[in-house]
């Protein structure tokens, strides 16, 4: 079913519905805010360009004030002068934070911790995903939105609650117990099945009956883990499911208004599974908070370009980003100058058709106030604002022709797993230092180092079709996948993936006969033993730079492998480092035992894009430098550069005309240039 490209219907435009344009704007808080304050708001909006704004996402407590009791005067108003104003409304169901009447009769909606504390109400989003009273109470919200607004022509999409699971993905309540009891019935049918499938032969875990089974709350020692894997999955439907509720009764009332909810696609929503829920919504939605660091600029990159994925190659909306600082880090750093225009224009370059951010006006009272905003605490006079009105006009005027066009895909991909990624960050592993999207950004990295242009896409997309395919921590390998990776090979692919692959099936059980057993065959490799490294230690390798964290004791077993490098050093001194087999279609088979250093990794891929013949499309100059993304349309591709370093780079010998910046001319650091180049 996943394989599938997910249906796409995207906002319905109130105005002239059918000319394409980026959507702008942010989420709309006016209920924070005194009634002059919304006039000042709209004239604001104009000068900035704003198209569209996400309205109601935390006013539950002022629309409905009581059981019975609801006050949607402000929102007609505002619904009614936003489209006065041109401005379409992305409207939230307003579920995301109960407010105090409902939890205080009914506290059993609130979430229980791990620890079997109760999650209480004063911050936001303490809900149970499986509450039955909860549910109730929000399609009721739901509903009467959905009856008060369907029709009113500001209305171009429906925003469902708010991140959902951002806050409460686990919960441990006994609500959860008897759903996930519910969720086992249904993956296994029955006892015998889930004994096996969770191990309990292991330290007497055999139940006997279904009432005996839990989620995995705080015990004496490292949990179950295939039980432990599967409360991920059930946590994960159960807000899948919510969002089902929300969307199948807007769909009821509203069939016309296309549904979405903001993903929070990032290095660290490990559990929720994207690929699945991009099926279940109109039109993908992402919220990403760039990281500050070293990293920050190729991870918001990954980022942009697995939100493509999830969304193949159409048009997503950027539901929230920021302007300057967040408030929710230990120290909160503002953006640099230039930043803000380079993140957006980033999130564009991989497929967004909206750039929004969080929020319009920063606030004066609550946990958010130092949260930048798009009308800072300064007011307009301020270089946040110039920069958001400029970057407006950019969109509005010399971008305009970009919007609607759709990713054009590379001919590299690094292939993403949630469920491995699950798989490989728990405890009782050999090692816990591993991280799963850190290696993935690293290949990533490695492609951008070479100007090498790469999707991400999901295990469960289409990375089939790509000339070179590399799966970091491929671990969790369903027998079906272990198929469609010897298929791709057969069929002349390039295929790399890592140590620590092809390790389990789906129920989490080791491959038996030496790792990487759903891949040993392909790879012609054998490995014994896992070696972790301490966390520091690097090994040299012979070839070359060197590896850490990981270490495999690999012996070669089929014909046609080359070992690539070996170890210089340590215990493992000789043995395979990294390996290639040749396969008869003409495709190969790599394989690193360790976690490749840059300068490593580097060498390895440039030897393997040689091997699939896929190179950079960069002037040699640029490579490294500077990261390309295209996007194309009818007769034309638009060429996006942005400066990976911090200096500034001359853009010279590329195709095209420039739309922003100049060709021929100077990028700055942070800078992003976009050109248009004609195709027949
Ligand atoms: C999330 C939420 C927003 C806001 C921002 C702050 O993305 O959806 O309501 O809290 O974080 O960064």
């Amino acid at each position: 079913m996943t394989h599938e490209r997910p249906a796409h219907r995207w906002i319905r435009w109130p105005n002239d519905p059918d000319r394409p344009r980026f959507g702008y704007g942010a989420d709309y808080n006016p209920e924070q805010w005194p009634r002059e304050v919304w006039e000042e708001d709209l004239r604001l909006m104009e000068e900035a360009g704003v198209t569209i704004v996400s309205l109601g996402i935390f006013s539950w407590a002022r629309i409905q004030t009581g059981p019975d009791t609801w006050d949607f005067s402000w929102l007609d108003e505002l619904m009614d002068r936003l489209h006065e104003s041109g401005i379409a409304v992305d409207l939230a169901t307003a579920t995301t934070s109960p407010p105090p009447w409902l939890v205080t009769a009914h506290p059993e909606v609130l979430p229980v911790s791990h620890s079997g504390r109760t999650v209480w109400p004063g911050s936001r989003q303490h809900w149970r995903p499986t509450s039955p009273v909860f549910r109730e109470h929000a399609l009721r919200l739901t509903r009467a939105l959905a009856e008060r607004y369907g029709r009113h022509p500001a209305l171009a999409a429906w925003h469902v609650s708010n991140e959902l699971g951002c806050h409460n993905l686990y919960d441990y309540s006994d609500d959860a117990a008897a759903a996930f009891r519910a969720w086992l019935r249904r993956r296994y049918g029955d006892l015998d099945t889930l004994n096996e499938a969770w191990g309990t032969a292991f330290w007497s875990q055999h139940y006997t009956d279904w009432n005996q089974i839990l989620p995995p709350r705080a015990a004496a020692f490292i949990p179950n883990p295939t039980q432990d894997l599967d409360f991920t999955r059930f946590s994960n439907d159960a807000l899948l499911e919510h969002l089902r509720a929300e969307r199948d009764l807007l769909r009821r009332i509203t069939p016309e208004i296309p549904v979405t909810t903001n993903f929070m696609v990032n290095h660290h929503t490990r559990d929720l599974d994207y690929v699945r829920w991009a099926h279940e919504v109109d039109f993908v939605a992402n919220d990403h908070y760039v990281r500050l660091d070293e990293t920050g600029r190729d991870e918001l990159s990954f980022s942009a370009n697995l939100t493509s994925g999830l969304a193949r190659g159409r048009p997503w909306f950027l539901m929230e980003h920021s302007t300057s600082a967040v408030n929710w880090k230990p120290v909160n750093l503002a953006k640099r100058e230039g930043q803000l225009h380079r993140d957006s224009l980033l999130h564009l370059a991989h497929g967004a058709d909206a750039v929004c951010f969080f929020q319009w006006r920063q606030s004066r009272a609550g946990a958010e106030k130092y949260h930048s905003a798009m009308v800072p605490h300064a007011g307009p006079d301020s270089r946040v604002f110039r920069d958001v009105v400029e970057l407006g006009r950019l969109l509005r005027e010399d971008l305009a022709e970009v919007a609607g066009s759709e990713r054009l895909p590379a001919r590299a991909a690094v292939v993403f797993d949630y469920q491995s990624w699950r798989a490989v960050e728990r405890p009782s592993l050999p090692s816990e230092e591993i991280d799963y999207h850190r290696e993935a950004l690293e290949w990533y990295q490695t492609f951008l180092d070479l100007g090498i242009r790469a999707d991400i896409v999901p295990v469960d997309g289409g990375w089939d079709e790509y000339d070179l395919v590399v799966a970091p921590l491929l671990h969790m390998v369903p027998g079906h996948l272990a198929d469609r990776v010897n298929r791709y090979a057969d069929r002349g692919g390039h295929l790399v993936t890592t140590y620590f692959s092809g390790t389990v099936d789906a129920d989490d059980h080791v491959y038996l006969g030496g790792h990487p057993g759903a891949f040993r065959d392909l790879l012609g490799i054998r490995v014994e033993e896992f070696s972790p490294l301490p966390e520091g230690v690097a090994v040299p390798l012979d070839t070359g730079g060197s590896g850490d964290l990981w270490t495999e004791e690999a012996t070669v077993t089929g014909r046609d492998v080359q070992t690539l490098a070996r170890y210089g050093d340590g215990p493992l001194r000789g043995r395979p480092a990294l390996t290639l087999r040749r396969i008869p279609g003409g495709g190969t088979a790599s394989y690193t035992t360790t976690r490749l250093s840059a300068r490593a990794r580097r060498g390895f891929l440039l030897r393997i894009t040689d091997e699939a013949g896929v190179g950079s499309e960069l002037p040699e100059p640029l490579r490294g430098c500077v990261e390309l993304a295209v996007r194309t349309a009818e007769g034309a591709e638009y060429w996006f550069l942005s400066n990976r370093t911090d200096e500034g780079v001359v853009l010279a010998d590329l195709p095209g005309t420039p739309l922003t910046g100049t060709a021929g001319a100077h990028l700055p650091p942070d800078g992003v240039a976009v050109l248009r180049v004609e195709r027949p």
